[in-house]
């Protein structure tokens, strides 16, 4: 039995026939027949041993008796049709009632002939049996091949729309201290976030490509700013302020919802749950969900790891600062979707370290900043 969709297609005249049969005589009949016209043929008598012929060999076309002791073959012919997909059934009985024939075509069959069978017809019925077989099993491939062809071109278009986004952050890193690790991480920490709140699995894979591009708009920020040693004055940091804006414009009026996604996230990435964030100080639910998973996971990210002008905080006090920032910095709900995820999150941690020699520039203090313990570390939380 082939329950196979992706059988294959192939000449009808190597099929194999099954002939069900309770009479010795008939089945002799029908298998001379077949087998002088290049047919293997099977035989079987009763419906409970035609079933095991039928689980144990590859059977194309049955011809199938109605009126047989025990189970009849109208039964047979039901399981054949719900079991064995690719198996045609022609019915072979004495009985000329049309309600019989027309019961025969409603549950599968493929032809219907009346005993006692002529050769002629049964060859026609066969033949046109097996084509009908070839037919449906050459759509079906046709219909497989476009689908895996669909799929490849799919996956191509997702690699190259992957890498142009992997061109478009690594850019903007030459001249930010952002490493090309950190920004993997905050794109996969997103991802397992994105799982636990329960998105879409396209959801869940546009957040992972749309995170690392939080701060693409640094691209747009001079290197006098970017890069200087220190303390940023006021000025410079309103300045720096505007890769949030620069970034959401550089993104902005794309029909690609995962553009769409990354414009929202470099706009709001610093916006604060208390509304003290910026460019908007927008606050609670009126900032995207996307941006308060990503202001999370970027912090947490950041001061995690070490940097040239600064050493990682022990672990104990990043997550004294997630948990400090919980209702104030931080929207309370995700940052309990991120306690809940953390072992995951520290796992991915250490599976993509920095690579030596993470890149350098200027770190600044968030404005409405954390308060952090020992006082004496350096500003670390992300601009
Ligand atoms: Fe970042
Ligand atoms: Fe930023």
């Amino acid at each position: 039995m082939s329950r196979d969709l992706g059988h294959s297609v192939h000449d009808t005249a190597s099929s194999t026939i099954l002939v069900v049969d309770d009479e010795a005589t008939v089945r002799d009949l029908i298998t001379r027949w077949l087998t002088s016209e290049g047919y293997r043929c099977l035989q079987a008598s009763d419906v409970p041993s035609a079933w095991k012929c039928l689980c144990e060999n590859d059977v194309h076309l049955v011809t199938l008796d109605i009126n047989m002791p025990g189970i009849s073959g109208m039964d047979l012919l039901f399981n054949i049709k719900s079991m064995c997909l690719d198996t045609e059934v022609i019915m072979l009985t004495a009985r000329g009632e049309t309600a019989f024939a027309i019961e025969a075509f409603t549950r599968g069959a493929s032809g219907y002939l009346l005993k006692p069978v002529e050769y002629d017809s049964l060859l026609f019925q066969v033949h046109k049996g097996l084509e009908h077989r070839q037919l449906i099993l050459e759509r079906r491939q046709y219909t497989q091949q476009l689908e895996d062809k669909v799929q490849e071109q799919t996956l191509a278009i997702r690699r190259a729309h992957e890498e142009t986004i992997h061109r478009l952050v690594n850019a903007s890193m030459y001249r930010d201290e952002e490493t090309g690790s950190h920004i993997k991480r905050v794109g996969l920490y997103c991802e397992q976030m994105a799982k636990v709140l329960g998105w879409s699995p396209d959801d869940v894979e546009m957040i992972r490509m749309a995170a690392p591009m939080h701060d693409v708009g640094k691209i747009g920020i001079p290197d006098a700013i970017l890069q200087k040693p220190g303390r940023l004055s006021d000025a410079e940091f309103e300045v720096m302020k505007t890769h949030t804006t620069i970034g959401a414009r550089m993104l902005a009026g794309s029909d690609s919802p995962m553009l769409q996604m990354a414009e929202e996230i470099a706009l709001s990435h610093h916006e604060r749950w208390d509304g003290g964030g910026y460019p908007h100080g927008a606050s609670g639910l009126s900032i995207p969900e996307v941006a308060r998973i990503v202001a999370i996971v970027d912090v947490y990210d950041a001061i995690s790891h070490d940097r040239v002008y600064r050493p990682a905080l022990p672990e104990k006090e990043v997550l004294r600062i997630i948990k400090q920032g919980r209702g104030s910095h931080f929207d309370p709900d995700v940052v309990d979707i991120f306690f809940s995820t953390l072992p995951t999150i520290q796992d991915l941690g250490r599976q993509y370290p920095d690579e030596r020699g993470a890149r350098c520039g200027n770190v600044e203090l968030f404005p409405s900043g954390i308060e952090m313990s020992p006082a004496a570390w350096p500003t670390a939380l992300p601009v």
